[in-house]
């Protein structure tokens, strides 16, 4: 395939998903901190930490407080798609945008293994562009079969999940493409190949659904056991816009550099 067949939008997107770490305050203080610290000249990176709901008030807090250079953006890991009232355990948009949330991760594999479906996850995407939030949106096939009908998979995945979204609207959505089988420790991440054609295929979904003009706005990202040793490949060779980050994210230096590299590639 010929380089340049992507379309492309210049800011790169690292985003950490913390999941249900670390298990205590002191604890995302100190990697928020150590995180934070390290970034002065980052131009082209749009830096994001999605950690457990109860941390994002005080994190936001502690990054008001200091005066690094750079700020990452705060995201949360799911949201609901209720407005308030009677939804016990729920945690609405609105509530996430007024602690100071900007993002928010939609759809991960870890909570559609939970019950999770495409129409709740189109339901969550709505209220949280109504809300001000930019959605991610994961998308991601647990296996890979000869007759390629995980791409069917991927295809009804981004349908149902963006059904009913405007083509004003699409433009604030990051889709991370991750697939379950690359996830988690133990799994091995996909080839900047693989990930290259899924990028491709989507922004073709993307171009039939909302037009040429819109799908060079809309950024893909890749997760899973992506780290500091494969983001070179992923952005060269698979026109990575950015990486969602599990472990990596936990790790200050591994995520510092994996920002690093992003901000000294050109696409
Ligand atoms: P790992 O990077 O730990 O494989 O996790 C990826 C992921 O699920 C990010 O959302």
């Amino acid at each position: 395939m010929s380089k340049n067949t992507v379309n492309k939008v210049t800011k790169k997107i690292v985003c950490g998903n913390w999941k249900m770490n670390p298990l205590s305050l002191k604890e995302a203080e100190k990697l928020l901190i150590e995180i934070s610290k390290s970034f002065s000249l980052i131009k082209k990176t749009e830096i994001i930490i999605c950690p457990p709901f109860i941390y994002l008030e005080p994190l936001r807090r502690l990054l008001k407080a200091k005066s690094y250079k750079l700020k990452p953006n705060l995201g949360a890991q799911d949201s609901f798609w209720g407005d308030k009232g009677a939804y016990t355990g729920e945690i609405s948009v609105e509530m996430l945008y007024n602690i100071g949330a900007r993002y928010v991760i939609l759809g991960h594999s870890e909570r559609r293994a939970l019950g999770e479906n495409n129409n709740d996850i189109n339901k969550k995407i709505k209220a949280s562009i109504s809300a001000g939030l930019r959605p991610i949106l994961c998308v991601g096939e647990s296996i890979r079969d000869e007759n390629h009908e995980y791409l069917n998979f991927i295809k009804m995945q981004i349908e149902e999940c963006l059904n009913g979204i405007s083509k004003d609207s699409i433009s604030k959505v990051i889709i991370a493409y991750e697939p379950i089988w690359a996830i988690g420790k133990g799994s091995y991440p996909a080839t900047p190949e693989e990930f290259r054609e899924m990028n491709i295929f989507i922004r073709k979904i993307l171009n039939d659904k909302f037009g040429a003009k819109m799908i060079g706005k809309i950024r893909i990202i890749y997760g899973g056991s992506a780290d500091e040793k494969n983001t070179e490949g992923f952005i060269k060779d698979g026109e990575a816009d950015g990486f969602l980050l599990g472990r990596a994210s936990l790790d200050a230096k591994k995520f510092s550099k994996i920002v690093e590299i992003c901000e000294t590639l050109d696409k």
